[in-house]
Protein backbone atom coordinates (compact mmCIF):
# COMPACT_ATOMS: atom_id res chain seq x y z
CA UNK A 1 0.00 0.00 0.00
CA UNK A 2 1.02 3.46 -0.90
CA UNK A 3 -0.25 6.90 -0.63
CA UNK A 4 -0.84 9.42 -3.25
CA UNK A 5 -2.73 12.41 -3.35
CA UNK A 6 -4.84 11.92 -0.25
CA UNK A 7 -5.57 8.21 -0.98
CA UNK A 8 -3.92 4.91 0.05
CA UNK A 9 -4.08 2.08 -2.72
CA UNK A 10 -1.71 -0.41 -4.22
CA UNK A 11 1.41 0.26 -5.59
CA UNK A 12 0.63 -0.75 -8.95
CA UNK A 13 -2.87 1.44 -9.18
CA UNK A 14 -0.85 4.70 -8.20
CA UNK A 15 0.04 6.85 -11.37
CA UNK A 16 1.11 10.28 -12.15
CA UNK A 17 0.19 11.75 -15.41
CA UNK A 18 2.76 11.74 -17.56
CA UNK A 19 3.22 16.19 -17.17
CA UNK A 20 3.53 16.01 -13.79
CA UNK A 21 6.37 18.86 -12.99
CA UNK A 22 8.36 15.93 -10.99
CA UNK A 23 8.20 14.04 -14.40
CA UNK A 24 9.23 16.60 -16.38
CA UNK A 25 10.82 19.02 -14.78
CA UNK A 26 12.48 16.98 -11.47
CA UNK A 27 10.69 20.09 -10.03
CA UNK A 28 9.95 18.38 -6.56
CA UNK A 29 11.59 18.03 -2.84
CA UNK A 30 11.43 14.62 -0.91
CA UNK A 31 12.54 12.99 1.98
CA UNK A 32 13.68 9.48 3.59
CA UNK A 33 12.46 8.62 7.05
CA UNK A 34 13.73 5.50 8.80
CA UNK A 35 11.50 3.44 10.71
CA UNK A 36 12.85 1.39 13.23
CA UNK A 37 10.25 -1.32 14.72
CA UNK A 38 6.88 0.78 13.58
CA UNK A 39 8.90 3.86 15.33
CA UNK A 40 10.15 6.63 13.05
CA UNK A 41 13.15 7.85 13.58
CA UNK A 42 13.60 11.59 14.37
CA UNK A 43 10.56 12.30 12.23
CA UNK A 44 10.07 15.85 13.40
CA UNK A 45 13.41 16.97 12.65
CA UNK A 46 12.79 15.04 8.81
CA UNK A 47 8.79 17.23 8.83
CA UNK A 48 10.94 20.41 9.93
CA UNK A 49 13.40 19.68 6.73
CA UNK A 50 10.91 18.92 4.38
CA UNK A 51 8.89 22.18 4.98
CA UNK A 52 12.06 23.94 4.78
CA UNK A 53 12.53 22.61 0.86
CA UNK A 54 9.27 23.62 0.24
CA UNK A 55 9.60 26.82 1.39
CA UNK A 56 13.17 27.03 -0.34
CA UNK A 57 11.69 25.51 -3.75
CA UNK A 58 8.54 27.88 -3.24
CA UNK A 59 6.20 25.15 -3.62
CA UNK A 60 2.98 25.36 -1.29
CA UNK A 61 2.94 23.06 1.45
CA UNK A 62 0.30 20.60 1.14
CA UNK A 63 -0.34 19.35 4.87
CA UNK A 64 0.45 20.62 8.38
CA UNK A 65 2.81 18.68 10.71
CA UNK A 66 -0.27 17.04 11.96
CA UNK A 67 -1.47 15.69 8.67
CA UNK A 68 2.20 14.30 8.04
CA UNK A 69 2.87 12.46 10.99
CA UNK A 70 -0.83 10.86 10.33
CA UNK A 71 -0.23 9.81 6.98
CA UNK A 72 3.01 8.77 7.92
CA UNK A 73 1.63 6.55 10.87
CA UNK A 74 -1.42 5.23 9.07
CA UNK A 75 1.45 4.14 5.97
CA UNK A 76 3.69 2.75 8.75
CA UNK A 77 1.10 0.37 10.50
CA UNK A 78 -0.24 -0.84 7.17
CA UNK A 79 3.27 -2.65 6.17
CA UNK A 80 3.61 -6.29 7.23
CA UNK A 81 7.46 -5.39 8.33
CA UNK A 82 8.32 -3.46 11.15
CA UNK A 83 11.73 -1.82 10.17
CA UNK A 84 10.92 0.51 6.82
CA UNK A 85 12.63 3.56 4.89
CA UNK A 86 9.34 6.01 3.82
CA UNK A 87 10.22 7.78 0.86
CA UNK A 88 8.07 10.95 0.72
CA UNK A 89 7.98 13.15 -2.17
CA UNK A 90 5.74 16.58 -3.19
CA UNK A 91 6.29 18.30 -6.57
CA UNK A 92 4.61 21.25 -8.00
CA UNK A 93 1.73 19.14 -10.05
CA UNK A 94 0.60 18.79 -12.94
CA UNK A 95 0.60 21.39 -15.74
CA UNK A 96 1.42 22.06 -19.21
CA UNK A 97 5.15 22.60 -19.76
CA UNK A 98 6.48 25.83 -18.95
CA UNK A 99 9.49 26.71 -16.87
CA UNK A 100 7.62 28.91 -14.88
CA UNK A 101 5.23 28.12 -12.11
CA UNK A 102 1.64 26.99 -13.17
CA UNK A 103 -1.11 28.82 -10.97
CA UNK A 104 -4.13 27.21 -9.29
CA UNK A 105 -2.07 24.19 -9.54
CA UNK A 106 -2.04 21.33 -6.47
CA UNK A 107 1.21 19.85 -6.10
CA UNK A 108 1.59 15.87 -5.92
CA UNK A 109 1.86 14.09 -2.95
CA UNK A 110 3.57 10.37 -3.12
CA UNK A 111 4.65 8.09 0.07
CA UNK A 112 5.96 4.60 -0.27
CA UNK A 113 7.06 2.07 2.79
CA UNK A 114 10.07 -0.01 1.74
CA UNK A 115 11.87 -2.59 4.15
CA UNK A 116 14.64 -0.71 5.79
CA UNK A 117 18.45 -1.40 4.18
CA UNK A 118 20.58 -1.08 6.83
CA UNK A 119 24.91 -1.72 6.31
CA UNK A 120 25.27 -5.63 6.79
CA UNK A 121 27.61 -6.60 9.75
CA UNK A 122 30.23 -7.27 7.93
CA UNK A 123 30.40 -3.55 6.01
CA UNK A 124 29.86 -2.38 9.71
CA UNK A 125 32.52 -4.45 11.16
CA UNK A 126 35.26 -4.26 8.54
CA UNK A 127 34.52 -0.71 6.83
CA UNK A 128 33.66 0.32 3.32
CA UNK A 129 35.55 1.77 0.02
CA UNK A 130 35.01 4.60 -1.15
CA UNK A 131 36.58 7.04 -4.05
CA UNK A 132 36.74 10.98 -4.34
CA UNK A 133 35.42 13.44 -6.93
CA UNK A 134 34.82 17.30 -7.93
CA UNK A 135 31.95 18.27 -6.16
CA UNK A 136 30.53 19.97 -10.01
CA UNK A 137 26.55 20.13 -8.30
CA UNK A 138 24.70 22.98 -8.49
CA UNK A 139 24.98 25.22 -5.40
CA UNK A 140 21.71 24.49 -3.35
CA UNK A 141 22.28 21.45 -2.31
CA UNK A 142 20.71 22.57 1.16
CA UNK A 143 17.48 21.47 -0.62
CA UNK A 144 16.41 18.02 -0.56
CA UNK A 145 15.97 18.26 -4.41
CA UNK A 146 14.20 14.86 -6.18
CA UNK A 147 16.45 16.87 -9.54
CA UNK A 148 19.24 13.72 -8.02
CA UNK A 149 21.35 13.63 -11.71
CA UNK A 150 24.41 14.67 -10.19
CA UNK A 151 24.22 12.42 -7.70
CA UNK A 152 23.61 9.85 -9.17
CA UNK A 153 26.40 10.60 -12.15
CA UNK A 154 28.56 10.95 -9.12
CA UNK A 155 26.88 7.63 -7.15
CA UNK A 156 27.90 5.53 -10.48
CA UNK A 157 31.69 6.54 -10.01
CA UNK A 158 31.69 4.84 -6.70
CA UNK A 159 29.74 2.16 -8.18
CA UNK A 160 31.83 1.14 -10.87
CA UNK A 161 34.84 1.33 -8.57
CA UNK A 162 33.17 -1.47 -6.70
CA UNK A 163 33.14 1.53 -3.80
CA UNK A 164 30.15 2.01 -1.49
CA UNK A 165 30.34 5.75 -1.76
CA UNK A 166 31.87 8.95 -3.42
CA UNK A 167 33.39 11.36 -1.20
CA UNK A 168 33.51 15.13 -2.92
CA UNK A 169 35.44 18.40 -2.89
CA UNK A 170 34.98 21.43 -4.09
CA UNK A 171 37.83 24.25 -4.02
CA UNK A 172 39.51 21.68 -2.26
CA UNK A 173 37.39 21.67 0.72
CA UNK A 174 34.90 18.50 1.88
CA UNK A 175 31.61 18.89 1.30
CA UNK A 176 29.53 15.92 1.40
CA UNK A 177 29.11 12.42 -0.46
CA UNK A 178 26.56 11.80 -2.83
CA UNK A 179 24.07 10.55 -0.85
CA UNK A 180 25.17 11.01 2.60
CA UNK A 181 27.27 12.84 4.80
CA UNK A 182 31.44 13.04 6.13
CA UNK A 183 33.19 13.00 8.66
CA UNK A 184 36.57 13.15 9.30
CA UNK A 185 38.82 12.61 12.50
CA UNK A 186 42.73 13.34 12.83
CA UNK A 187 44.13 13.08 16.04
CA UNK A 188 41.14 12.29 18.20
CA UNK A 189 39.16 15.51 16.61
CA UNK A 190 36.53 14.74 14.42
CA UNK A 191 35.76 17.29 12.03
CA UNK A 192 32.67 17.86 9.45
CA UNK A 193 31.88 20.69 7.38
CA UNK A 194 29.27 23.15 8.90
CA UNK A 195 25.84 23.72 7.11
CA UNK A 196 25.54 25.91 4.45
CA UNK A 197 24.27 25.51 0.76
CA UNK A 198 26.99 23.44 -0.08
CA UNK A 199 25.29 20.37 1.41
CA UNK A 200 22.14 18.37 2.66
CA UNK A 201 21.41 19.39 6.79
CA UNK A 202 21.59 15.79 7.19
CA UNK A 203 19.42 14.30 10.24
CA UNK A 204 21.80 11.70 11.04
CA UNK A 205 24.85 14.08 10.60
CA UNK A 206 22.77 16.34 13.60
CA UNK A 207 22.53 12.97 15.75
CA UNK A 208 26.33 12.38 15.24
CA UNK A 209 26.88 15.66 16.35
CA UNK A 210 24.45 15.81 19.18
CA UNK A 211 26.14 12.36 20.21
CA UNK A 212 29.61 13.62 20.64
CA UNK A 213 28.77 16.92 22.03
CA UNK A 214 26.89 15.16 24.74
CA UNK A 215 29.19 12.44 25.25
CA UNK A 216 32.26 14.48 25.62
CA UNK A 217 33.95 13.80 22.14
CA UNK A 218 36.06 16.39 20.86
CA UNK A 219 34.17 17.94 17.75
CA UNK A 220 35.00 20.66 15.41
CA UNK A 221 32.31 22.03 12.97
CA UNK A 222 35.03 23.79 10.26
CA UNK A 223 35.96 23.79 6.76
CA UNK A 224 37.90 20.84 6.10
CA UNK A 225 40.75 20.67 3.40
CA UNK A 226 40.92 18.02 1.08
CA UNK A 227 44.44 17.17 2.23
CA UNK A 228 42.91 16.64 5.74
CA UNK A 229 40.41 14.14 4.41
CA UNK A 230 43.20 11.98 2.68
CA UNK A 231 45.24 12.28 5.69
CA UNK A 232 42.73 11.52 8.28
CA UNK A 233 42.89 8.76 10.75
CA UNK A 234 39.37 7.92 9.88
CA UNK A 235 36.76 8.83 7.90
CA UNK A 236 33.03 7.92 8.39
CA UNK A 237 29.93 8.73 6.13
CA UNK A 238 26.54 9.11 7.50
CA UNK A 239 22.76 8.88 6.52
CA UNK A 240 19.48 7.70 7.30
CA UNK A 241 20.11 4.50 5.53
CA UNK A 242 23.78 3.74 6.33
CA UNK A 243 23.86 4.95 9.65
CA UNK A 244 27.24 5.34 10.53
CA UNK A 245 29.36 3.87 8.70
CA UNK A 246 33.14 3.75 8.35
CA UNK A 247 35.26 4.40 5.04
CA UNK A 248 38.55 2.49 5.38
CA UNK A 249 39.86 2.98 1.71
CA UNK A 250 39.30 6.11 -0.54
CA UNK A 251 41.04 6.02 -4.02
CA UNK A 252 42.57 2.46 -3.52
CA UNK A 253 44.92 3.73 -0.19
CA UNK A 254 43.99 2.38 2.98
CA UNK A 255 42.35 4.95 5.91
CA UNK A 256 44.52 4.83 8.80
CA UNK A 257 45.55 1.18 9.22
CA UNK A 258 42.98 0.09 7.38
CA UNK A 259 40.16 -0.95 9.74
CA UNK A 260 37.21 1.29 11.38
CA UNK A 261 38.92 3.08 14.29
CA UNK A 262 38.40 3.53 17.62
CA UNK A 263 35.93 6.56 17.53
CA UNK A 264 34.29 5.11 14.53
CA UNK A 265 33.49 2.21 17.22
CA UNK A 266 32.23 4.39 20.24
CA UNK A 267 30.01 6.64 17.55
CA UNK A 268 28.74 3.41 16.04
CA UNK A 269 27.66 2.20 19.65
CA UNK A 270 26.44 5.59 21.09
CA UNK A 271 24.07 5.50 17.86
CA UNK A 272 22.68 1.90 18.30
CA UNK A 273 21.80 3.28 22.25
CA UNK A 274 20.13 6.32 21.01
CA UNK A 275 18.28 4.52 18.25
CA UNK A 276 16.73 1.92 20.90
CA UNK A 277 16.26 4.48 23.53
CA UNK A 278 13.69 5.94 20.52
CA UNK A 279 12.20 2.75 20.03
CA UNK A 280 11.66 2.27 23.88
CA UNK A 281 9.99 5.30 24.31
CA UNK A 282 7.84 4.89 21.59
CA UNK A 283 6.40 6.79 18.66
CA UNK A 284 4.74 9.75 19.74
CA UNK A 285 7.50 11.19 21.85
CA UNK A 286 10.75 13.16 20.72
CA UNK A 287 13.99 12.21 22.23
CA UNK A 288 17.26 14.03 22.82
CA UNK A 289 20.77 12.83 22.59
C1 LIG B 1 23.44 14.34 -0.69
C2 LIG B 1 23.08 13.81 0.66
N1 LIG B 1 23.75 14.25 1.74
C3 LIG B 1 23.48 13.79 2.97
C4 LIG B 1 22.49 12.83 3.18
C5 LIG B 1 22.21 12.33 4.58
O1 LIG B 1 21.00 12.84 5.08
P1 LIG B 1 20.17 12.08 6.20
O2 LIG B 1 21.12 11.83 7.34
O3 LIG B 1 19.10 13.03 6.58
O4 LIG B 1 19.67 10.81 5.60
C6 LIG B 1 21.75 12.36 2.10
C7 LIG B 1 20.68 11.38 2.31
O5 LIG B 1 20.07 10.88 1.43
C8 LIG B 1 22.04 12.85 0.80
O6 LIG B 1 21.37 12.43 -0.28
Amino acid sequence: MVFLNGRFLPIEEASVPVLDRGFIFGDGVYELVPVYSLVPFRLDEHLARLERSLAEARIRNPHSRTQWRDIIYRLVDGQPFEDQGVYFQVTRGVAKRDHSFPKGVEPTVFMMANPLVTPPRELVENGAAAVTAQDNRWLRCDIKSISLIGNCLLRQLSAEAGAAETILFRDGRLTEASASNVFAVKRGMILTPPKNNLILPGITYDVVTELAQANGLPLELRDVAEQEVRAADEIWVTSSSKEVLAIVSLDGRQVGDGRPGPLFARMYQLYQEFKQKVMRAGKREAVSA
